[in-house]
Protein backbone atom coordinates (compact mmCIF):
# COMPACT_ATOMS: atom_id res chain seq x y z
CA UNK A 1 0.00 0.00 0.00
CA UNK A 2 1.18 3.63 -0.46
CA UNK A 3 1.01 5.83 2.48
CA UNK A 4 0.41 9.76 2.21
CA UNK A 5 1.78 11.93 5.06
CA UNK A 6 -0.66 14.87 4.80
CA UNK A 7 0.84 18.30 5.64
CA UNK A 8 -2.11 19.79 5.33
CA UNK A 9 -2.87 20.37 1.52
CA UNK A 10 -6.45 20.92 0.55
CA UNK A 11 -6.16 18.31 -2.26
CA UNK A 12 -4.26 15.43 -0.18
CA UNK A 13 -7.40 13.52 -0.11
CA UNK A 14 -7.34 13.59 -4.27
CA UNK A 15 -4.18 11.87 -4.02
CA UNK A 16 -5.49 8.86 -2.48
CA UNK A 17 -7.97 8.59 -4.57
CA UNK A 18 -6.20 8.69 -7.83
CA UNK A 19 -4.25 6.38 -6.42
CA UNK A 20 -7.32 3.96 -5.33
CA UNK A 21 -8.74 4.43 -8.83
CA UNK A 22 -5.54 3.01 -10.11
CA UNK A 23 -6.64 -0.29 -8.05
CA UNK A 24 -3.75 0.54 -5.88
CA UNK A 25 -5.16 0.78 -2.18
CA UNK A 26 -3.81 4.34 -0.28
CA UNK A 27 -3.98 5.65 3.03
CA UNK A 28 -3.39 9.07 4.59
CA UNK A 29 -2.06 10.09 7.55
CA UNK A 30 -0.82 12.87 9.79
CA UNK A 31 2.86 13.56 8.95
CA UNK A 32 3.15 13.62 12.72
CA UNK A 33 3.18 9.69 12.37
CA UNK A 34 6.21 7.83 14.45
CA UNK A 35 8.77 6.30 12.15
CA UNK A 36 7.84 3.17 14.22
CA UNK A 37 4.53 3.30 13.17
CA UNK A 38 4.90 3.90 9.76
CA UNK A 39 7.27 0.79 9.17
CA UNK A 40 5.07 -1.15 10.64
CA UNK A 41 2.90 -0.51 7.63
CA UNK A 42 5.25 -1.53 5.19
CA UNK A 43 4.38 0.84 2.77
CA UNK A 44 5.57 0.30 -0.74
CA UNK A 45 5.48 4.28 -1.20
CA UNK A 46 4.88 7.10 0.86
CA UNK A 47 3.68 10.60 -0.60
CA UNK A 48 4.60 13.68 1.04
CA UNK A 49 1.36 15.89 0.31
CA UNK A 50 1.09 19.71 0.12
CA UNK A 51 0.74 22.34 2.06
CA UNK A 52 -0.18 25.64 3.23
CA UNK A 53 2.83 26.26 4.90
CA UNK A 54 6.17 27.08 4.18
CA UNK A 55 9.55 25.00 4.89
CA UNK A 56 10.95 28.00 6.01
CA UNK A 57 7.97 29.13 8.64
CA UNK A 58 9.05 28.96 12.18
CA UNK A 59 6.83 25.97 13.28
CA UNK A 60 6.72 24.23 9.87
CA UNK A 61 5.26 21.09 9.70
CA UNK A 62 8.51 18.93 9.36
CA UNK A 63 8.10 14.68 9.12
CA UNK A 64 10.50 12.27 10.74
CA UNK A 65 13.53 12.36 8.04
CA UNK A 66 14.52 9.00 9.02
CA UNK A 67 11.23 7.60 6.19
CA UNK A 68 14.46 8.30 3.91
CA UNK A 69 16.14 5.36 5.52
CA UNK A 70 13.24 3.25 5.00
CA UNK A 71 14.10 1.50 2.03
CA UNK A 72 10.68 2.65 0.22
CA UNK A 73 10.31 5.26 -3.27
CA UNK A 74 9.29 8.59 -1.74
CA UNK A 75 7.36 11.09 -3.67
CA UNK A 76 7.40 14.58 -2.65
CA UNK A 77 4.30 16.55 -3.94
CA UNK A 78 4.45 20.67 -4.09
CA UNK A 79 5.18 21.13 -0.64
CA UNK A 80 6.40 17.64 -0.07
CA UNK A 81 8.98 18.24 -2.76
CA UNK A 82 10.26 21.87 -0.69
CA UNK A 83 10.38 19.25 2.06
CA UNK A 84 12.59 16.20 0.82
CA UNK A 85 14.75 18.81 -0.56
CA UNK A 86 15.46 20.48 2.80
CA UNK A 87 16.00 17.48 4.45
CA UNK A 88 18.33 15.92 2.27
CA UNK A 89 20.34 19.48 2.31
CA UNK A 90 19.18 21.21 -0.72
CA UNK A 91 17.96 25.07 -0.58
CA UNK A 92 14.28 26.51 -1.10
CA UNK A 93 13.67 30.16 -1.47
CA UNK A 94 10.98 32.28 -1.39
CA UNK A 95 10.04 33.08 -5.03
CA UNK A 96 9.18 36.71 -6.03
CA UNK A 97 6.71 35.51 -8.00
CA UNK A 98 3.82 33.26 -7.08
CA UNK A 99 3.17 30.04 -9.02
CA UNK A 100 -0.68 29.92 -9.16
CA UNK A 101 -3.02 27.78 -11.77
CA UNK A 102 -2.17 26.20 -15.27
CA UNK A 103 1.78 26.23 -16.28
CA UNK A 104 3.46 24.91 -19.07
CA UNK A 105 5.95 22.06 -17.86
CA UNK A 106 9.54 21.40 -20.21
CA UNK A 107 10.64 17.43 -19.83
CA UNK A 108 13.97 16.94 -19.55
CA UNK A 109 14.18 13.49 -18.83
CA UNK A 110 12.02 10.82 -20.19
CA UNK A 111 12.22 8.24 -17.67
CA UNK A 112 10.86 7.87 -14.39
CA UNK A 113 7.98 9.95 -13.41
CA UNK A 114 7.49 11.00 -16.66
CA UNK A 115 8.18 7.42 -18.87
CA UNK A 116 6.31 6.91 -21.38
CA UNK A 117 4.86 10.23 -22.00
CA UNK A 118 6.16 12.28 -25.40
CA UNK A 119 9.89 12.36 -26.46
CA UNK A 120 11.84 15.20 -24.72
CA UNK A 121 11.98 17.98 -24.41
CA UNK A 122 7.93 17.94 -24.57
CA UNK A 123 5.87 20.28 -23.01
CA UNK A 124 2.81 19.71 -21.18
CA UNK A 125 0.00 21.36 -19.15
CA UNK A 126 0.44 21.01 -14.94
CA UNK A 127 -1.36 22.79 -12.19
CA UNK A 128 0.87 24.80 -9.39
CA UNK A 129 0.07 26.88 -6.30
CA UNK A 130 3.09 27.39 -4.79
CA UNK A 131 5.25 30.48 -3.65
CA UNK A 132 8.48 28.36 -2.43
CA UNK A 133 10.52 27.17 -4.70
CA UNK A 134 13.56 24.81 -5.04
CA UNK A 135 16.79 26.67 -5.32
CA UNK A 136 19.09 24.03 -4.81
CA UNK A 137 18.22 20.36 -5.42
CA UNK A 138 19.88 18.16 -2.73
CA UNK A 139 22.99 15.91 -3.82
CA UNK A 140 22.35 13.78 -5.46
CA UNK A 141 19.26 14.94 -7.40
CA UNK A 142 19.07 16.00 -10.85
CA UNK A 143 16.10 17.82 -12.45
CA UNK A 144 13.92 16.29 -14.67
CA UNK A 145 11.49 18.95 -15.35
CA UNK A 146 11.45 23.29 -15.29
CA UNK A 147 8.64 25.60 -15.80
CA UNK A 148 8.57 29.34 -16.28
CA UNK A 149 8.69 30.16 -12.87
CA UNK A 150 10.18 26.83 -11.07
CA UNK A 151 13.76 25.96 -12.59
CA UNK A 152 13.25 22.93 -10.66
CA UNK A 153 9.77 21.88 -11.55
CA UNK A 154 10.39 17.73 -10.61
CA UNK A 155 13.46 16.14 -9.52
CA UNK A 156 15.05 13.03 -9.10
CA UNK A 157 17.72 11.06 -7.05
CA UNK A 158 20.42 9.19 -9.40
CA UNK A 159 20.81 6.77 -7.44
CA UNK A 160 17.93 6.25 -4.64
CA UNK A 161 13.95 5.95 -5.36
CA UNK A 162 13.08 9.57 -4.24
CA UNK A 163 11.55 11.96 -6.43
CA UNK A 164 9.96 15.46 -6.06
CA UNK A 165 7.82 17.21 -8.40
CA UNK A 166 6.18 21.11 -7.62
CA UNK A 167 3.02 20.54 -9.87
CA UNK A 168 -0.18 18.83 -8.74
CA UNK A 169 -0.58 15.61 -10.65
CA UNK A 170 -3.90 14.97 -8.24
CA UNK A 171 -5.70 17.85 -9.47
CA UNK A 172 -7.61 17.38 -12.99
CA UNK A 173 -5.92 20.33 -14.81
CA UNK A 174 -2.53 18.49 -14.22
CA UNK A 175 -3.31 16.28 -17.51
CA UNK A 176 -0.25 13.94 -17.01
CA UNK A 177 -1.18 13.59 -13.49
CA UNK A 178 -2.51 10.18 -13.81
CA UNK A 179 0.70 9.20 -16.08
CA UNK A 180 2.78 10.99 -13.61
CA UNK A 181 1.48 8.84 -10.41
CA UNK A 182 0.59 5.42 -12.15
CA UNK A 183 4.40 5.73 -13.29
CA UNK A 184 5.47 6.36 -9.51
CA UNK A 185 3.69 3.48 -7.78
CA UNK A 186 3.70 0.75 -10.58
CA UNK A 187 7.03 2.06 -12.35
CA UNK A 188 8.67 3.06 -9.01
CA UNK A 189 7.48 1.42 -5.98
CA UNK A 190 6.09 -1.66 -8.11
CA UNK A 191 3.06 -1.83 -6.63
CA UNK A 192 0.20 -4.24 -8.38
CA UNK A 193 -3.35 -3.10 -9.26
CA UNK A 194 -4.97 -5.76 -7.04
CA UNK A 195 -7.38 -3.68 -4.98
CA UNK A 196 -10.85 -4.39 -5.99
CA UNK A 197 -14.26 -3.66 -4.44
CA UNK A 198 -14.79 -7.85 -4.54
CA UNK A 199 -11.41 -7.97 -2.15
CA UNK A 200 -12.69 -5.63 -0.36
CA UNK A 201 -15.79 -7.02 0.57
CA UNK A 202 -13.78 -10.71 1.40
CA UNK A 203 -11.40 -9.25 3.51
CA UNK A 204 -14.23 -7.32 5.52
CA UNK A 205 -16.54 -9.62 5.74
CA UNK A 206 -13.71 -11.98 7.16
CA UNK A 207 -12.28 -9.55 9.39
CA UNK A 208 -16.23 -8.66 10.87
CA UNK A 209 -16.63 -12.23 11.37
CA UNK A 210 -13.34 -12.71 13.21
CA UNK A 211 -13.94 -9.69 15.59
CA UNK A 212 -17.30 -10.36 16.51
CA UNK A 213 -17.87 -13.76 17.21
CA UNK A 214 -20.72 -14.86 18.91
CA UNK A 215 -21.72 -11.38 20.04
CA UNK A 216 -24.52 -9.33 18.78
CA UNK A 217 -24.06 -6.28 16.93
CA UNK A 218 -26.63 -3.59 16.33
CA UNK A 219 -27.10 -0.77 13.47
CA UNK A 220 -28.93 2.66 13.44
CA UNK A 221 -31.05 2.24 9.44
CA UNK A 222 -31.38 5.68 8.35
CA UNK A 223 -32.45 5.25 4.95
CA UNK A 224 -29.08 6.75 3.37
CA UNK A 225 -26.36 4.73 1.33
CA UNK A 226 -23.84 4.19 4.12
CA UNK A 227 -26.24 3.06 6.48
CA UNK A 228 -27.64 0.71 4.20
CA UNK A 229 -24.38 -0.25 2.66
CA UNK A 230 -22.95 -1.24 6.24
CA UNK A 231 -25.99 -3.03 7.13
CA UNK A 232 -25.85 -5.08 4.18
CA UNK A 233 -22.21 -5.74 4.20
CA UNK A 234 -21.96 -6.38 8.08
CA UNK A 235 -25.29 -8.79 7.50
CA UNK A 236 -23.39 -10.20 5.07
CA UNK A 237 -20.54 -11.31 7.58
CA UNK A 238 -22.53 -12.35 10.61
CA UNK A 239 -26.04 -12.97 9.42
CA UNK A 240 -29.04 -12.74 12.15
CA UNK A 241 -25.98 -11.37 14.80
CA UNK A 242 -27.00 -8.09 13.39
CA UNK A 243 -30.29 -5.77 14.29
CA UNK A 244 -30.64 -2.53 12.57
CA UNK A 245 -32.63 -0.29 14.29
CA UNK A 246 -35.02 2.33 12.37
CA UNK A 247 -36.50 5.51 14.31
CA UNK A 248 -39.07 7.14 11.84
CA UNK A 249 -38.08 10.76 13.08
CA UNK A 250 -41.87 12.22 11.12
CA UNK A 251 -39.55 14.05 9.82
CA UNK A 252 -38.30 11.96 6.66
CA UNK A 253 -39.72 13.21 3.02
CA UNK A 254 -42.70 11.00 0.83
CA UNK A 255 -41.84 7.24 0.66
CA UNK A 256 -38.25 8.94 2.09
CA UNK A 257 -37.09 5.31 3.62
CA UNK A 258 -39.72 3.00 2.72
CA UNK A 259 -37.73 1.36 -0.46
CA UNK A 260 -35.17 0.68 1.53
CA UNK A 261 -36.80 -0.75 4.22
CA UNK A 262 -38.81 -2.88 1.86
CA UNK A 263 -35.86 -3.80 0.27
CA UNK A 264 -34.30 -5.14 3.70
CA UNK A 265 -37.37 -6.75 4.31
CA UNK A 266 -37.90 -8.52 1.27
CA UNK A 267 -35.25 -9.42 -0.44
CA UNK A 268 -32.76 -9.77 2.49
CA UNK A 269 -32.83 -11.64 5.67
CA UNK A 270 -31.94 -8.96 7.93
CA UNK A 271 -33.68 -7.81 10.97
CA UNK A 272 -34.98 -4.34 11.37
CA UNK A 273 -37.10 -3.09 14.27
CA UNK A 274 -38.87 0.17 12.87
CA UNK A 275 -40.01 2.73 15.82
CA UNK A 276 -42.23 5.01 14.81
CA UNK A 277 -41.50 8.57 17.06
CA UNK A 278 -43.73 11.20 14.92
CA UNK A 279 -45.51 11.78 18.07
CA UNK A 280 -42.48 12.08 20.22
CA UNK A 281 -40.55 14.46 17.86
CA UNK A 282 -43.52 16.82 17.07
CA UNK A 283 -43.90 17.43 20.62
CA UNK A 284 -40.42 18.05 21.57
CA UNK A 285 -40.08 20.24 18.88
CA UNK A 286 -43.24 22.38 19.70
CA UNK A 287 -42.58 25.96 19.80
CA UNK A 288 -38.72 25.70 19.28
CA UNK A 289 -37.52 27.87 16.00
CA UNK A 290 -33.68 28.33 16.60
CA UNK A 291 -31.89 25.54 14.64
CA UNK A 292 -29.01 24.46 17.14
CA UNK A 293 -31.56 24.43 19.51
CA UNK A 294 -34.08 21.66 16.98
CA UNK A 295 -30.81 20.13 15.75
CA UNK A 296 -29.71 19.24 19.58
CA UNK A 297 -33.59 18.02 20.45
CA UNK A 298 -33.77 16.16 17.00
CA UNK A 299 -30.18 13.75 18.16
CA UNK A 300 -31.10 13.93 21.60
CA UNK A 301 -34.60 12.54 21.08
CA UNK A 302 -32.65 9.91 18.48
CA UNK A 303 -29.92 8.83 20.77
CA UNK A 304 -32.94 8.16 23.40
CA UNK A 305 -35.44 6.31 21.35
CA UNK A 306 -32.35 4.14 19.78
CA UNK A 307 -31.11 3.23 22.94
CA UNK A 308 -34.08 2.12 24.49
CA UNK A 309 -34.98 -0.28 21.89
CA UNK A 310 -31.15 -1.17 22.33
CA UNK A 311 -31.58 -2.09 25.70
CA UNK A 312 -34.07 -4.77 24.85
CA UNK A 313 -31.88 -6.88 22.98
CA UNK A 314 -29.66 -9.32 25.03
CA UNK A 315 -26.16 -9.41 24.47
CA UNK A 316 -25.36 -5.93 22.19
CA UNK A 317 -21.90 -5.59 22.03
CA UNK A 318 -21.20 -3.43 19.08
CA UNK A 319 -22.40 -0.93 16.68
CA UNK A 320 -22.22 -0.62 13.43
CA UNK A 321 -21.87 2.40 11.62
CA UNK A 322 -21.36 4.42 8.52
CA UNK A 323 -18.38 6.17 8.97
CA UNK A 324 -16.74 7.18 5.87
CA UNK A 325 -12.46 8.36 4.95
CA UNK A 326 -13.27 11.86 4.74
CA UNK A 327 -14.51 11.95 8.35
CA UNK A 328 -12.01 10.25 9.51
CA UNK A 329 -9.23 12.12 8.11
CA UNK A 330 -11.12 15.22 9.04
CA UNK A 331 -10.76 13.96 12.84
CA UNK A 332 -7.64 13.30 12.95
CA UNK A 333 -6.29 16.35 10.82
CA UNK A 334 -3.96 18.42 12.80
CA UNK A 335 -5.87 21.11 12.00
CA UNK A 336 -8.60 21.52 14.50
CA UNK A 337 -11.88 23.31 13.20
CA UNK A 338 -14.36 24.52 15.22
CA UNK A 339 -17.84 22.19 13.82
CA UNK A 340 -19.84 24.62 11.81
CA UNK A 341 -23.10 23.05 12.74
CA UNK A 342 -23.94 19.81 15.43
CA UNK A 343 -24.54 17.16 12.77
CA UNK A 344 -26.35 14.13 13.98
CA UNK A 345 -25.50 11.40 13.88
CA UNK A 346 -25.24 8.37 16.97
CA UNK A 347 -23.10 10.67 18.66
CA UNK A 348 -22.17 9.62 21.94
CA UNK A 349 -24.20 6.23 22.25
CA UNK A 350 -21.22 3.86 22.06
CA UNK A 351 -19.81 5.85 25.26
CA UNK A 352 -23.49 5.62 27.33
CA UNK A 353 -24.02 2.16 26.47
CA UNK A 354 -20.72 0.74 26.37
CA UNK A 355 -20.68 -0.57 22.42
CA UNK A 356 -18.16 -0.73 20.57
CA UNK A 357 -17.74 0.11 16.81
CA UNK A 358 -17.73 -1.26 14.18
CA UNK A 359 -17.10 1.10 11.47
CA UNK A 360 -16.13 -1.02 7.91
CA UNK A 361 -15.95 2.36 5.25
CA UNK A 362 -13.49 4.01 7.48
CA UNK A 363 -11.56 3.88 4.55
CA UNK A 364 -13.58 4.20 1.42
CA UNK A 365 -14.40 7.51 -0.28
CA UNK A 366 -18.28 7.91 -1.16
CA UNK A 367 -18.19 6.66 -4.77
CA UNK A 368 -16.63 3.78 -3.35
CA UNK A 369 -19.16 3.01 -1.38
CA UNK A 370 -21.56 3.25 -3.92
CA UNK A 371 -19.53 1.35 -5.94
CA UNK A 372 -19.72 -1.04 -2.82
CA UNK A 373 -23.75 -1.02 -2.32
CA UNK A 374 -23.55 -2.26 -5.73
CA UNK A 375 -21.63 -4.91 -5.28
CA UNK A 376 -23.44 -6.44 -2.35
CA UNK A 377 -26.95 -6.31 -4.54
CA UNK A 378 -28.07 -3.35 -3.20
CA UNK A 379 -30.97 -1.45 -5.55
CA UNK A 380 -29.69 1.59 -7.73
CA UNK A 381 -32.27 3.83 -6.53
CA UNK A 382 -30.94 3.27 -2.88
CA UNK A 383 -27.56 3.71 -4.02
CA UNK A 384 -27.86 6.72 -5.81
CA UNK A 385 -30.14 8.65 -3.20
CA UNK A 386 -29.19 12.36 -2.62
CA UNK A 387 -27.59 12.96 0.92
CA UNK A 388 -30.29 13.66 3.13
CA UNK A 389 -29.64 15.14 6.91
CA UNK A 390 -30.18 13.51 9.86
CA UNK A 391 -32.82 15.70 11.39
CA UNK A 392 -34.64 15.60 8.32
CA UNK A 393 -37.16 18.23 7.36
CA UNK A 394 -36.80 19.62 10.96
CA UNK A 395 -34.04 21.87 9.92
CA UNK A 396 -35.72 22.55 6.19
CA UNK A 397 -38.72 24.09 8.05
CA UNK A 398 -37.38 27.81 8.90
CA UNK A 399 -39.24 28.50 12.37
CA UNK A 400 -41.37 26.15 14.37
CA UNK A 401 -41.92 22.54 13.03
CA UNK A 402 -45.65 21.95 13.22
CA UNK A 403 -47.31 18.82 11.41
CA UNK A 404 -48.96 21.03 8.77
CA UNK A 405 -46.04 22.94 7.93
CA UNK A 406 -44.39 19.64 7.49
CA UNK A 407 -47.37 18.82 4.75
CA UNK A 408 -46.72 21.62 3.19
CA UNK A 409 -43.30 20.68 2.60
CA UNK A 410 -43.29 17.49 2.21
CA UNK A 411 -45.66 18.34 -0.50
CA UNK A 412 -43.22 20.67 -2.47
CA UNK A 413 -40.50 18.09 -1.66
CA UNK A 414 -41.98 15.57 -3.38
CA UNK A 415 -42.66 17.68 -6.62
CA UNK A 416 -39.28 18.87 -6.74
CA UNK A 417 -37.83 15.25 -6.37
CA UNK A 418 -40.14 14.25 -9.29
CA UNK A 419 -39.20 16.95 -11.58
CA UNK A 420 -35.54 15.95 -10.78
CA UNK A 421 -35.89 12.64 -11.64
CA UNK A 422 -37.91 13.09 -14.57
CA UNK A 423 -35.81 15.06 -16.24
CA UNK A 424 -32.23 13.19 -15.62
CA UNK A 425 -31.62 16.38 -13.52
CA UNK A 426 -31.57 14.27 -10.27
CA UNK A 427 -28.13 12.45 -10.60
CA UNK A 428 -26.64 15.37 -12.08
CA UNK A 429 -26.51 17.55 -8.97
CA UNK A 430 -25.53 16.68 -5.58
CA UNK A 431 -29.09 17.31 -3.92
CA UNK A 432 -32.01 19.43 -4.98
CA UNK A 433 -34.78 20.50 -2.12
CA UNK A 434 -37.51 22.53 -0.87
CA UNK A 435 -37.20 24.53 2.17
CA UNK A 436 -40.33 26.59 3.63
CA UNK A 437 -39.73 29.78 4.87
CA UNK A 438 -41.26 31.23 8.09
CA UNK A 439 -42.98 34.23 6.27
CA UNK A 440 -45.66 35.07 3.99
CA UNK A 441 -46.20 36.87 0.98
CA UNK A 442 -48.99 38.56 -1.44
CA UNK A 443 -50.30 36.89 -4.46
CA UNK A 444 -53.19 37.00 -6.07
CA UNK A 445 -55.17 33.65 -7.16
CA UNK A 446 -58.39 34.62 -9.83
CA UNK A 447 -59.42 37.39 -8.53
CA UNK A 448 -58.34 37.30 -4.78
CA UNK A 449 -55.83 38.19 -2.97
CA UNK A 450 -53.60 35.87 -1.13
CA UNK A 451 -51.19 35.45 1.47
CA UNK A 452 -49.35 32.75 1.66
CA UNK A 453 -46.45 30.63 2.31
CA UNK A 454 -43.23 30.80 0.24
CA UNK A 455 -40.86 27.75 -0.57
CA UNK A 456 -37.01 28.14 -1.21
CA UNK A 457 -35.66 25.50 -3.85
CA UNK A 458 -31.89 24.90 -3.54
CA UNK A 459 -30.22 22.75 -5.62
CA UNK A 460 -26.19 22.40 -5.46
CA UNK A 461 -23.60 20.69 -7.58
CA UNK A 462 -21.11 19.10 -4.97
CA UNK A 463 -18.40 16.76 -5.01
CA UNK A 464 -18.08 16.14 -1.00
CA UNK A 465 -20.66 18.89 0.89
CA UNK A 466 -17.54 20.65 1.62
CA UNK A 467 -17.72 23.21 -0.56
CA UNK A 468 -20.56 23.66 -3.23
CA UNK A 469 -22.05 25.41 -6.09
CA UNK A 470 -25.63 26.18 -6.80
CA UNK A 471 -26.65 24.25 -9.46
CA UNK A 472 -27.75 25.70 -12.70
CA UNK A 473 -30.67 24.31 -13.35
CA UNK A 474 -32.32 24.90 -16.56
CA UNK A 475 -34.85 28.08 -16.54
CA UNK A 476 -37.51 25.66 -18.27
CA UNK A 477 -37.33 23.08 -15.10
CA UNK A 478 -37.18 25.93 -12.54
CA UNK A 479 -40.28 26.84 -14.17
CA UNK A 480 -41.83 23.87 -13.96
CA UNK A 481 -41.39 23.12 -10.46
CA UNK A 482 -42.67 26.54 -9.15
CA UNK A 483 -45.95 26.30 -11.78
CA UNK A 484 -46.47 22.63 -10.23
CA UNK A 485 -46.14 23.87 -6.44
CA UNK A 486 -48.09 26.95 -6.44
CA UNK A 487 -51.08 25.31 -8.09
CA UNK A 488 -50.44 21.73 -6.48
CA UNK A 489 -49.85 23.04 -2.49
CA UNK A 490 -52.22 24.59 -1.09
CA UNK A 491 -50.72 27.44 1.26
CA UNK A 492 -48.07 28.43 -0.95
CA UNK A 493 -48.25 31.36 -3.80
CA UNK A 494 -44.44 31.95 -4.14
CA UNK A 495 -41.33 30.00 -4.83
CA UNK A 496 -37.64 31.59 -5.11
CA UNK A 497 -34.48 29.83 -6.38
CA UNK A 498 -31.63 30.19 -3.84
CA UNK A 499 -28.65 31.12 -5.93
CA UNK A 500 -25.61 31.07 -3.02
CA UNK A 501 -22.32 29.27 -3.06
CA UNK A 502 -21.03 27.51 -0.24
CA UNK A 503 -19.37 28.74 1.68
CA UNK A 504 -20.28 31.64 2.60
CA UNK A 505 -23.70 29.84 2.63
CA UNK A 506 -24.28 26.27 3.52
CA UNK A 507 -26.18 23.66 1.91
CA UNK A 508 -28.94 23.41 4.11
CA UNK A 509 -30.75 26.57 5.57
CA UNK A 510 -30.02 25.61 9.31
P1 LIG B 1 -24.21 21.93 5.23
O1 LIG B 1 -25.59 22.46 5.42
O2 LIG B 1 -23.39 21.94 6.48
O3 LIG B 1 -24.39 20.41 4.82
O4 LIG B 1 -23.50 22.59 4.08
C1 LIG B 1 -23.38 19.59 4.32
C2 LIG B 1 -23.97 18.24 4.02
O5 LIG B 1 -24.31 17.57 5.22
C3 LIG B 1 -25.70 17.30 5.25
N1 LIG B 1 -26.13 17.54 6.63
C4 LIG B 1 -26.26 16.58 7.54
N2 LIG B 1 -26.12 15.25 7.45
N3 LIG B 1 -26.70 15.04 9.72
C5 LIG B 1 -26.35 14.49 8.54
O6 LIG B 1 -26.27 13.26 8.49
C6 LIG B 1 -26.84 16.36 9.89
O7 LIG B 1 -27.14 16.83 10.98
C7 LIG B 1 -26.62 17.17 8.74
N4 LIG B 1 -26.67 18.52 8.53
C8 LIG B 1 -26.36 18.71 7.21
C9 LIG B 1 -26.32 18.23 4.24
O8 LIG B 1 -27.54 17.70 3.73
C10 LIG B 1 -25.24 18.30 3.20
O9 LIG B 1 -25.24 17.16 2.37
Amino acid sequence: KIIILDFGSQTTQLIARRIREQKVYSEIHPYTLPLAELRAMQPTGIILSGSPASVHDEDAPFSDAGIYELGVPVLGICYGAQLMTVQLGGQVERADKQEFGKARLTVEYTGGLFAGLEIAPARFQVWMSHSDRIKEPAPGFAVTATSPDSPCAALRHLEKPFVAIQFHPEVVHTLIGTDVLRNFIFGLCGCRPEWTMQSFIEDTVAEIRARVGDDQVICALSGGVDSSVVAALVHRAIGDQLTCIYVDTGLMRTGESASVLRFFREKTSLQVIDVNGTEFFLSSLEGIADPEEKRKRIGYGFIEIFEAEARKLANVRYLAQGTLYPDVIESVSFRGKAPIKSHHNVGGLPERMQLDLIEPLRELFKDEVRELGLELGLPEEAIYRQPFPGPGLGIRIMGPVTAQRLDILRRADAIVLEEMKDSGWYRKVWQSFAVLLPIQTVGVMGDSRTYEHVIALRAVDSRDAMTADWSQLPYELLGRISNRIINEVRGVNRVVYDISSKPPATIEWE
